[in-house]
């Protein structure tokens, strides 16, 4: 079976070379890094940070970080030198597809739909509780707990909004399904953010993290940074999904920071949005791997400064009880007092259109991906059906939005950050080893791009990837591999009979393991 042919990158070329009329090469350096940025920031940082830092990590959630980035700057060379080798826009799938074959693209493909779909259902939880913080603040009412909360949490907080509720079960969570309705018209209608609108944002989100690191860091209690991680003997907190035991081998010491870091790893992801834009990059070649690693060192700082703030701010365990939801304007207003209550309503309307940004690069990330598998006959047509008039995938943008719904609707944030973490880490082990293994295969591939010291980045990439996905803990691998599992059920029932490659609807396809086919 020829589970390893590749789609030649001639056909690539062609079919990029007739979207290229249209887009002009406009994006520097600058640009890219601001739309690597404008992806990056989001739930991670103003979401994930308190829950890594209050489950797992504590104060020293910032050593989490400084971990979560290597992963990413490693796999991200990677990731460079493989997106430099096919100078076309597309996604890990389309690269992988031309270079390490079909089976491997499909895992990858398949594997984005945890990062794509899912990032996008867990940033729109993260817009939930910032939506509800926005009403309460300026209108004075929200939404109750069971209407803006999954069937599986209960409100466990006796301060704040819900106070009123404690005890009260979620239902669903409207407002992350209604924020995932407005945004899929929005594409529907092919209102692509402009460059414009995503540097504004870009700019309001890095101005907001360095008001809160400049303004915040007068009222750091270096007492909340002591012990830095967490002791063994930390106790026990009842939390919203259950109760978190510091004793547990993941939530205290060391461990609890590796495990913390897979959590924050979630703030990084979308650096690859960057390789996306290659059609646009003035010089892509170049470019585009500066964008990828620069966005990730800005954003690595800013983060570590903020998250070193945060902590200091509010004891770790208050995220996880009063300071649960709406993590960063709660710390605002419980540590730096009324005077900074300002900040705290510029933070939470500031994060509403931000993370509606992310939100809208998510789906349509995960859409345009899944057009690509349909229209190499991977996946079933209609998720490569245009609209007559908007000539967007609307069907697809549907089926998504339906897709999305149920996890943003039904499951706690937790939850699916994890799928999102632990499913974007396994693709980033595969683009480690795939470059690894393509330098000793396929040598003289063009690499405008090339991972220094690949011998020892790639690796050291791929075990510190694995390692964050080791401290996931099995009910998230067993999540790991039931889609993946799903996903080989879909390949070897449908794709692998309909594959246009495979099926010599593309020339010159060719199959490293069969040497009638290598070219
Ligand atoms: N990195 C993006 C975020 O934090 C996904 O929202």
């Amino acid at each position: 079976m020829k589970l390893f042919i590749k789609k030649p990158i001639a056909q690539l070329m062609a079919a990029s070379a007739a979207t290229e009329k249209t887009l002009k090469r406009t994006l520097g350096v600058g640009s890219l890094i601001a739309l690597g940025i404008g992806a990056i920031i989001g739930a991670g940082i103003f979401v994930r940070t308190a829950a890594a830092a209050g489950e797992h990590a504590g104060p020293a959630v910032t050593i989490s970080f400084l971990i979560a980035a290597s992963g990413c700057a490693l796999a991200g060379l990677c990731y460079a030198e493989f997106a430099s080798m096919i100078p076309i826009a597309g996604s890990a799938y389309t690269y992988s597809y031309a270079t390490m074959g079909e089976f491997i693209a499909w895992i990858i493909g398949w594997d984005l739909v945890l990062e794509y779909a899912l990032g996008a259902a867990t940033v729109s939880i993260g817009w939930s509780q910032y939506f509800n913080e926005f009403l309460h603040t300026f209108f004075d009412i929200h939404i109750p707990y069971q209407w803006a909360h999954s069937f599986f949490e209960t409100s466990n907080t006796t301060t704040g909004m819900y106070a009123a509720e404690l005890g009260t079960r979620g239902i669903v969570n409207l407002p992350a399904i209604l924020i995932l309705f407005l945004l899929t018209l929005l594409l529907i209608k092919g209102t692509a953010e402009s460059a414009v609108v995503n540097n504004i944002i870009v700019v309001i989100k890095v101005a907001i993290v360095l008001m809160i690191i400049g303004l915040g860091w007068h009222y750091i209690n270096p007492a909340l940074h002591t012990p830095y991680m967490i002791p063994a003997d930390a106790g026990t907190v009842k939390v919203s999904t259950g109760v978190i035991n510091y004793g547990d081998t993941f939530n205290h010491g060391w461990l609890g920071v590796l495990r913390g870091a897979s959590v924050v790893f979630f703030a990084f992801i979308g650096f690859d949005a960057v390789s996306t834009a290659a059609q646009e990059a003035k010089n892509p070649q170049k470019d585009m791997p500066k964008g990828i690693l620069i966005s990730l060192v800005i954003c690595t700082a800013l983060y570590i400064l903020f998250s070193h703030v945060l902590t200091g701010l509010v004891s770790y365990k208050e995220f996880l009880i009063q300071g649960k939801e709406a993590s960063v304007t709660y710390a605002i207003k419980a540590a730096m007092g009324p005077g900074y209550h300002w900040l705290a309503n510029l933070v939470t309307v500031s994060i509403l259109a931000g993370f509606s940004s992310v939100i809208l690069v998510m789906l349509m990330g995960q859409t345009r991906v899944f057009y690509t598998m349909s229209t190499d006959g991977l996946i079933p047509k209609i998720f490569s059906k245009l609209h007559p008039k908007f000539q967007t995938p609307y069907k697809s943008q549907w089926l998504f939005f339906g897709f999305v719904s149920l996890f943003a609707g039904f499951i706690p944030d937790r939850i699916v950050g994890d799928m999102v973490s632990i499913g974007t880490l396994f693709a980033f082990v595969l683009v480690c080893f795939g470059i690894m293994i393509l330098r000793n295969t396929d040598p003289h591939l063009v690499r405008p791009f090339k991972t220094p010291i690949y011998y020892i980045v790639c690796p050291l990439g791929a075990l510190i990837c694995l390692g964050m996905i080791a401290s996931e803990g099995w009910e998230n691998w067993a999540r790991l591999i039931v889609w993946l599992l799903i996903g080989f059920i879909i390949y070897f029932g449908y794709s692998i009979k309909r594959s246009h490659v495979r099926h010599g609807k593309v020339e010159g396809a060719t199959d490293p393991i069969n040497p009638k086919f290598v070219e």
